[in-house]
Formats: structure tokens, C-alpha cells, sequence
């Protein structure tokens, strides 16, 4: 027995600088920069099944999204998107997954240690593995109960938000913590300024009168690759969607629907907020075409520019 985790189990093979290693021989130096400092950069991204093959979901912007997080800390990523796109589908198939999750990261390797990374190489790895739904087949259908966090959202005046860093998930750490250790399935965080920011790993989206709303990027959130694709989505069914809103915690309370987008979570309503029902305590209507739209795009592959086949 390998006593690895279970989701990695069955996992043969990963990325790294360059060259297909062994699960096992993925390793890195302790005194890597990254592990000190958080001086890393991810994406989580998601390929889906198909009836032509695995198709990955919107990588050209995950891949745009991972080089700009990288230039906020001059992390030159030594490969280029090219070569990374064709590492990610060579891994897909050498794994033989259908569907999977897609983990990239690059970060500040082994050299002097010291704050600024300097001489500090750049590495990079890719890693997949089989994921269902992130918080559940049930929390899709019946929406999660959540809880505000005591933890508030790093301003993106202290560290850019819409860099997706490693070291800064401590944030999305602690939420998520708290909340599972208060009963509650995920967290939502609000901002310096005390209006809602986001989930821990999710956008979140508010309905109310039939319109739709989602918080601005000027409100420290990290700018989902779901949240525009649920906007896009929602748009085209008509609906009026604010992507710049400005939402306080009592607004949460009493919305008509609420839900989550992001990689993991996908399109996930809220049922309650402290303990508050969210409208009929269940999946809302507009949630309901929203998520419907999502999963038939995802089926149907009708976005071919959102698709990219492995
Ligand atoms: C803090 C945070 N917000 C939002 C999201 C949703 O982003 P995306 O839809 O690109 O996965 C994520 C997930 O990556 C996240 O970590």
C-alpha cells in the first residue's frame, strides 16, 4: 500500500521542470523559498468528460490568469504556454482520465534563503487527478449552509487579490476552518471595509427582483473564471447581471437566492447564511437556470472556445 491520500491514488505520474517523474519522486528541497514565504503561484482547473475525449474547461484563461499571478512577484514561469498546455494534455493521457482536476503551480524553488527571492530558481510542476463535486452531488441539488467568517479578506491594497498566491490561501484557510469546525459546509468572507467579498475558494452571486448580482472586482475578490462564465451565461438567458456590486452582510440575509461559482464549487447554491434560510431554503430558481445552463454547456460542449480537447 502506498498510504497516500485516496484522491491521489492511482496518480503515476507528475510534471515537474520539465520531466514526466514519479508520483513518489515529485519532491522538493525544504529550504525551497515557497515553503518559507508563500512565494507561489497556482491555478486549479478542470477538465471535463466528453463525447469527443477529455476536454479541459477554459484554459487558455487559467493559463493567462497563472502567468499574470506569476508577474506580480516576478515569477518568470520558465516554460511557455505553449509548452505547458502541451505538458498538461501529455500528462491527461499518460493518466488516462476522462475528467480530472488540473493543479499548475510555480513558485520560488531551492537558493538563498532570505524575503526577496533573488538568485531563488523558478519551478514548476503540473499535477492531475480524478475530482467529483467539490462540496457534493447533495450540496448542488439542496444548496450548502454557510456562515459569515470572522476572518476578513486581506485588502488588495496589502496583497493583490487577483493574484492567485499560495502563501495567501492562509486567508481561505482559517475561513474555512472555522466554518467547518462551527458546523457550517463553507465560509463566506467579507472585506476590510466589512461588505462582502467572497467564499474561501468561490465567487458568490445574489438575486434579488430577478436580477443579479455579484461582487466587483474593487472589492478584493479574486476574478473567478466561473463567476464570468456565470455571468456570460446569465446574460445570454436575459437576465441583468450588476458585476460590480457592492453587497453587506444584511443584503446576504435577505436575498431571494444565493449561490457560489468557482472551479471546485462549480455553480453551488446557498441555503443559509448564520443559520438564515435563503429564500425557500433551497436551490432558487434563477440559481436553478444558471446552474442548469452551466452543466448543459459543460455536456453539450456548445462553447467550443471555452473548450479545449485533449
Ligand atoms: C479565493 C477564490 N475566489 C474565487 C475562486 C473562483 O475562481 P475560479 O472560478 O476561477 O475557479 C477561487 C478559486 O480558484 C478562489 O480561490
Amino acid at each position: 500500500m502506498s498510504g497516500r491520500p485516496e484522491m491521489f491514488e492511482g496518480v503515476d505520474e507528475i510534471w515537474l521542470d520539465g520531466e514526466f517523474v514519479d508520483f513518489e519522486d515529485a519532491q522538493i528541497h525544504v529550504l525551497t523559498h515557497a515553503l518559507h514565504y508563500g512565494t507561489g503561484v497556482f491555478e486549479g482547473v478542470r477538465c471535463y468528460e466528453t463525447e469527443e475525449g477529455p476536454a479541459i474547461f477554459r484554459w487558455e484563461e487559467h493559463l493567462d490568469r497563472f502567468f499574470d499571478s506569476g508577474a506580480v512577484y516576478d515569477i518568470d514561469i520558465p516554460f511557455s504556454k505553449a509548452e505547458l498546455t502541451e505538458a498538461t494534455e501529455e500528462l491527461i493521457r499518460r493518466e488516462g482520465l476522462q475528467s480530472c482536476y488540473i493543479r499548475p503551480i510555480a513558485f520560488y524553488g531551492y537558493g538563498p534563503l532570505g524575503l526577496n527571492p533573488g538568485k531563488s530558481p523558478v519551478q514548476v510542476a503540473l499535477a492531475v487527478w480524478p475530482w467529483g463535486a467539490y462540496l457534493g452531488d447533495e450540496a448542488l441539488e439542496e444548496g450548502v449552509d454557510v456562515a459569515v467568517s470572522s476572518w476578513r479578506k486581506y485588502a488588495s491594497s496589502q496583497i493583490p487579490t487577483n493574484a492567485k498566491t499560495t502563501g495567501t490561501y492562509v486567508n481561505s484557510v482559517l475561513a474555512s476552518q472555522e466554518a467547518k469546525a462551527n458546523g457550517y459546509e463553507e465560509a463566506i468572507v467579507l472585506n476590510k471595509e466589512g461588505n462582502v467579498a467572497e467564499g474561501p475558494g468561490e465567487n458568490i452571486f445574489l438575486v434579488r427582483d430577478g436580477e443579479i448580482y455579484t461582487t466587483g472586482l474593487a472589492e478584493s475578490i479574486l476574478d473567478g473564471i466561473t463567476r464570468q462564465t456565470a455571468i456570460e451565461l446569465a446574460e445570454d438567458m436575459g437576465y441583468v447581471v450588476h458585476d460590480d456590486a457592492t453587497i453587506s452582510r444584511g443584503e446576504l440575509y435577505t436575498a431571494d437566492e444565493l449561490f457560489f461559482t468557482g472551479t471546485a464549487a462549480e455553480v453551488t447554491p446557498i441555503r443559509s447564511v448564520d443559520d438564515n434560510e435563503i429564500g425557500a431554503g433551497t436551490k432558487g430558481p434563477v440559481t436553478d437556470d444558471i446552474q442548469t445552463a452551466f452543466f448543459e454547456m459543460l455536456a453539450s460542449g456548445d462553447r467550443e472556445e471555452w473548450f479545449r480537447y485533449v
